[in-house]
């Protein structure tokens, strides 16, 4: 297990994820009644854009460009608003994982439940997300927890799945973790991240979420940086969303766009799709 999050945060993959895991949360705030959160694969929850890891790969230039453009669209304002409230108001700093803006998104009766396997980077989220009170942490496996603490049908339940992809079965075990959850809470919003490498095995996997959910309605939203032509690099990355609320296919668009249009090469491209 040596995949470090600290390396990439506020990449392009970064923000593509975060602003439709931002549009997800606000959706679920529209409503009064309590939802759940689960973040299979938590990470740190927080990231120095000055830490050494960051400024080894300058993959972090991605959140710089959405902090200083003049302007964003639509999609990725809440984003950039909650870049603004961890950093209180000051310069980009510190660049948020997926669980602190669960915890920044919930309410009173709002619960979300955050897993981190690596032991320090479970110390690392205990301590940045200490004042999230309404967010339980789990330093242990994020497969076996998530499907066993999705609540039930008829809670409201978003469920993010976002594991390294370095082991060779993360696919395979995400599609089984989503039929699982899917069996527990089937109207549960479950959204896998996975990368973009080669075509060939990203249609496998998405292939393979779209038969685990059965006939539910699964939104593809494809974001490519560049031509699929290097299968070693990331040359892009996904979210794939099964029950996805209405509207999140234009924001992914619209999100995708702009990341592809300022941080993208030649070959770039968004393509978003829902079966229904
Ligand atoms: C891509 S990072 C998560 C980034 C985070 N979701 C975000 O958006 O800020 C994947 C994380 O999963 C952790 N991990 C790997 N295997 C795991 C498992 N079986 N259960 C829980 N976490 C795991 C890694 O240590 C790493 O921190």
């Amino acid at each position: 297990m040596n995949y470090q999050h600290a390396f990439h945060a506020g990449n392009f993959a970064d923000l593509f994820k975060h602003a439709l895991l931002v549009a997800l949360l606000a959706d679920f705030r529209r409503s009064a009644q309590p939802f759940n959160v689960i973040d299979s694969h938590a990470g740190e929850g927080v990231y120095d854009l000055e830490g050494e890891e960051a400024r080894r790969t300058g993959e972090g230039a991605a959140a710089v460009q959405l902090m200083s453009a003049r302007d964003v669209p639509a999609a990725l304002r809440p984003l950039r608003q909650a870049i603004e409230r961890l950093n209180h108001g000051r310069p980009l700093r510190f660049y948020p994982g997926s669980p602190w803006l669960v915890g920044d998104a919930l309410r009173g009766g709002d619960r979300g439940l955050a897993c981190e396997m690596n032991p320090a980077a479970a110390s690392e989220l205990r301590r940045a997300l200490a004042s999230y009170r309404r967010l339980e942490i789990v330093a242990g496996d994020g497969w076996a927890t998530a499907t066993r603490r999705a609540a039930p049908a008829p809670a409201p339940l978003l469920v993010l799945i976002d594991p390294p992809f370095e082991a060779g079965d993360d696919g395979a075990r995400a599609v089984e973790a989503l039929g699982r959850i899917l069996s527990r809470n089937g109207s549960a919003i479950v959204a896998v991240w996975a990368p973009l490498k080669d075509l060939a095995s990203f249609d496998a996997l998405a292939s393979d979420l779209e038969d685990a959910a059965g006939d539910r309605p699964v939104l593809v939203a494809e974001l490519r940086l560049r031509a699929l032509a290097d299968p070693m690099r990331m040359n892009g990355c996904a979210m794939i969303v099964v029950n996805p609320p209405i509207g999140l296919a234009e924001t992914a668009r619209e999100a995708g766009r702009w990341i592809v249009s300022t941080l993208g090469e030649p070959g770039r491209a968004i393509e978003v799709r829902e079966s229904a």
